[in-house]
């Protein structure tokens, strides 16, 4: 019988590369919770129109990339792409504008995009997201930027990213601009390759994001959307710099950093690095303010990011040489033959619950292949009890690196394996 893989685009996360993903989590909490920020957990499913009109029906997410089906009552659902218009959701449902602002949210789980899958691409991926909401001051936007790389520094991945900022003005100047870009790029639409040839008509601004060298060539000579922010816009940006300068944090301001999503308003970031090919952008965001009133909520501004655990773990394995550790044993306990078994089995559940990482033999092998599996576990002890040991209540306390043993009493094993593991620790 043939065996059932995996869906294309989809992975496994196996117990050597959880380790990682562990500390990305950890490293988030502890920043984020720094910051004042709480834990939020949506689902994974929404209505469909959420996504549509959170996110814009005009955007590649929408139009091409989103699960969407209808559930057996004939609703139409989708796979949530990304956190925020869920958020925006939960934010509107359950009337989280009466919190004090701004309301500092986060979140950590899968997201799912039918995109084509690659290194670094997936068609399930996970992302930590992050909400700051209600407050419009610009100096949010430079805290939360700040919190974001604070999160890469306690990685230890600060030096292989750079941060890109722009700001993509109101809706209203943002129009202007697209109309200007639109009658430059026209006279050289044949130039254009055919997916910006497509955007051109739907979505003009995402030819921006292009990294199609001839699509460059063009891109390159095109009005600056920095040259065409309202004076609240550009006070806005100026601020934002100010204050990113005034915390030491380094930038490049990238005019063409658009973003593929219809919420954004003002400032936009990425950061990239190059260390991924192709997929070089492991966190973005942006400021959405207007998203939580068209969704039908209070006129609260926004700001946040999401960054990409994927790219994230990508980067750990080729850096500091900690990623794909596993958590070895402190101790193997070894039983020979079912009376020793029963003996231990107490020993082993006093030792975990005391702390200790404890591995348990079942009495049905030989002492040579417990040995065998005690070292390709990485346990740097083992604790042998034979009927010999049994009858004198002791067990034989090896060390597997230098092969040294001794006989310690059972009801001291426990005692004895801790103050041993502390040692080992310092
Ligand atoms: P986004 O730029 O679409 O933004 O995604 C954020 C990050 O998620 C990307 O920079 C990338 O690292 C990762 N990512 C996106 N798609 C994939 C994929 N197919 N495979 C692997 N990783 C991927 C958003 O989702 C916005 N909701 C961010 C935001 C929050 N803006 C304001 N608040």
């Amino acid at each position: 019988m043939p065996s059932i893989k995996s869906v294309r685009g989809v992975r496994d996360i196996l117990p050597a590369e959880a380790e990682r993903w562990q500390r990305v989590e950890d490293a988030a909490r502890r920043t984020f919770e720094a910051y004042g920020y709480e834990e939020i957990r949506v689902p994974l499913f929404e209505r469909t129109e959420l996504f549509a009109r959170g996110i814009g029906d005009e955007t590649d997410i929408v139009k091409k990339e989103m699960y969407t089906f209808d559930d057996r009552s004939g609703e139409s659902l989708t796979l949530r792409p990304e956190a925020t218009a869920s958020l925006m959701r939960a934010y509107i449902e359950h009337g989280l504008h009466v919190l004090p602002k701004p309301v500092k949210i986060y979140t950590m789980g899968p997201m799912f995009r039918y995109e084509r899958p690659q290194a670094g691409r997936y068609r399930q991926f996970h992302q930590l997201d992050v909400e700051a909401l209600g407050e419009p001051h610009p100096a949010v936007d430079a805290e939360v930027i700040a919190m974001l790389l604070d999160f890469f520094g306690a990685l230890g991945l600060a030096e292989r990213l750079d941060l890109h900022l722009n700001s993509i003005g109101d809706p209203g100047t943002r129009k202007a601009y697209v109309s200007d870009l639109v009658r430059y790029l026209k006279p050289h639409e044949a130039q254009l390759c055919a997916q910006c040839r497509e955007r051109l008509a739907r979505n003009p601004l995402r030819v921006l994001d292009c990294k199609v060298p001839e699509c460059q060539a063009l891109i390159d000579k095109a009005p600056s959307i920095l040259d065409t922010l309202s004076p609240d816009a550009g006070r806005h940006f100026l601020s934002v710099k100010a204050d990113l300068d005034a915390m030491g944090i380094p930038y490049t301001v990238n005019p063409r950093l658009v973003r593929g999503l219809d919420y954004y308003v003002r400032t936009t970031f990425e950061v990239k690095t190059k260390d991924l090919g192709a997929q070089d952008a492991v966190a973005g965001g942006g400021r959405y303010d207007g998203l939580i009133e068209e969704l039908g909520g209070s006129a609260d501004p926004g700001i946040g990011f999401a960054v990409g655990i994927e790219r994230v773990v990508l980067l750990l394995g080729q850096g500091d040489g900690q990623g794909g550790e596993r958590r070895h044993p402190q101790v193997c306990l070894i039983p020979l033959g079912d009376a020793a078994l029963k003996r231990l089995l107490p020993v082993a559940r006093a030792a975990r619950r005391a702390g200790l990482r404890v591995e348990l033999g079942y009495g049905t092998r030989k002492l040579p292949k417990e040995l065998e599996r005690a070292n390709r576990l990485g346990s740097p002890l083992a604790a042998i009890v034979g009927d010999d040991e049994l009858g004198a209540g002791e067990a034989v306390l090896r060390d597997l690196k230098s092969g040294e043993q001794r006989r310690i009493p059972l009801a001291r094993l426990v005692e004895e394996l801790r103050s041993l593991s502390a040692a080992r620790a310092r």
